[in-house]
């Protein structure tokens, strides 16, 4: 039998890890610049969060969450997403009561069942923002802001962020309206999933990137001119901050997002201005998603990026390569007692902080010389049979090939010397 990942998911092996460990330290200097504080939640969680939070009639909840039932009888998820676990730690933990605006990031794994290709797993891993109690529209921006400002610090060219507004309780059901009666008009050449999407939840028909579909809804009327006084205010501000900020944002009226919980503005980020291969990113406002998981009311706004997605674009594009290992110093043992003596020996070097490398399992010490060029190590040491006897070793410099013989209770020394540590 050959046992092999399950379908979507994957190992992380070293390159794949360097790379996401690379994207989430430029993400943590930027949250610990614009002072976000880090939270983890579980993994599981009630699956009531996310039917209410993500919304019943949303892709996530419908067909793509991992859920279970425990021995105890309790219904949990795997997070297909982090937004409704921040929101019910923020209420659970009376974050409500500190001063406002609370501003969180996060990182960590999602699970979404969703057909696996390109650049979508099932497992994936995303970073994200959340500031909740403010209801500005500069923080909006700010969360825009944070999220261009990751990419860019990791040389991704070309960004775009399109944005949309999509209202609120107060003019949003009038728009829905507006719409359905729009759409009904081309109730028979909308696709199979529009057709029932227009009962349900009308909006993401013009998310559908079915071209017939795409066709109905550029005839639709559009919600930017349905916006209350507010919702419009809130978005002209909004795109003056971006247009100060500098950040190059496209405005697409038919970016609705899959997630129910979203009120005013929305957005993605991609790469040339292209979502088809899937955003990098994306976010908005929430106001009412705090008191629809029981807290009281309280403005909100945030955004995830994509790391699984970014990891990709930069191995493309950019070539990057797993930087080459290195060693100042190689141990070369050649012989039974040398190994064992060397033992105790790689531990004095580990506890002086020195980068040093050996290969227990090879005899040969050209083979082992090869390895310590390899490294670019500055110093061989070499410890034979005779040398262990005598408790001694040879130190090789190996740009000039040099030897001499040191004691090993000085050899620690010798090296830091040589490498005129400390
Ligand atoms: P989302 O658009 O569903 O938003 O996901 C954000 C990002 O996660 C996507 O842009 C994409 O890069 C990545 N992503 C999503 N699904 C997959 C997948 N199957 N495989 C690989 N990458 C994927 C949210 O999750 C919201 N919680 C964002 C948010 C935070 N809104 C407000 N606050």
């Amino acid at each position: 039998m050959k046992y092999q990942t399950a379908s979507g998911m994957r190992d992380l092996l070293e390159n794949d890890l360097i790379l996401f460990n690379k994207i989430t330290k430029a993400a943590e200097k930027i949250a610990d610049f614009y002072r976000f504080k880090k939270i983890e939640t579980p993994l599981l969680e009630n699956s009531e969060i996310f039917e209410k939070g993500t919304g019943l009639f949303t892709d996530i909840v419908e067909k793509e969450m991992f859920s279970l039932v425990t021995k105890g009888g309790d219904r949990l998820t795997l997070r297909p997403e982090f937004t409704p676990s921040v929101v019910r730690s923020y209420i659970e933990n009376g974050m409500q009561a500190l001063p406002k605006p609370v501003n969180l990031w996060y990182a960590g794994p999602c699970f979404r069942y969703e057909r696996p290709q390109a650049g979508r797993f099932r497992q994936f891993y995303q970073l994200g923002f959340e500031t909740l109690g403010a209801e500005e529209p500069v923080i909006d921006s700010l969360i825009i802001l944070v999220c261009y400002g990751i990419l860019d610090s990791l040389g991704i060219k070309n960004l775009t962020v399109q944005v949309n507004s999509i209202g609120c309780s107060a003019c949003r059901p009038y728009f829905k309206k507006v719409l359905v009666s729009s759409l009904k008009k081309s109730f028979n050449s909308l696709c199979q999933d529009c057709k029932k999407r227009l009962k349900k939840n009308p909006l993401r028909v013009l998310d559908c990137k079915e071209e017939k579909c795409e066709r109905i809804k550029r005839a639709c009327p559009q919600i930017l001119d349905h916006l209350c006084r507010d919702c419009h205010n809130h978005f002209k501000a909004l795109l003056e901050f971006l247009e100060s900020a500098g950040i190059p944002f496209a405005l697409n009226p038919y970016l609705v997002r899959g997630l129910d919980y979203y009120t005013k503005t929305v957005f993605e980020i991609s790469q040339d201005a292209s979502l088809s291969q899937g955003s990098l990113g994306g976010g908005g406002r929430y106001d009412d998603l705090v008191k629809l998981l029981g807290g009281k009311p309280t403005p909100a706004c945030g955004a995830a990026l994509g790391i699984d997605r970014i990891a990709l674009l930069l191995k493309k594009e950019k070539n990057e390569l797993v930087p080459q290992e290195k060693a100042d110093v190689f141990l070369a043992q050649v012989g039974e007692l040398a190994k064992q003596k060397s033992l105790a020996l790689l531990e004095e070097f580990r506890k002086a902080n020195i980068n040093l490398a050996q290969t227990m399992n090879k005899d040969s010490l050209s083979g082992q010389l090869k390895m310590a060029a390899k490294l670019e190590a500055k110093i061989s040491l070499i410890f034979g049979h005779q040398e262990a006897l005598k408790s001694e070793i040879i130190l090789r410099e190996m740009s000039s090939g040099k030897q001499k013989i040191t004691t090993l209770n000085k050899v620690v020394a010798e090296v830091k010397k040589q490498l005129k540590m400390g």
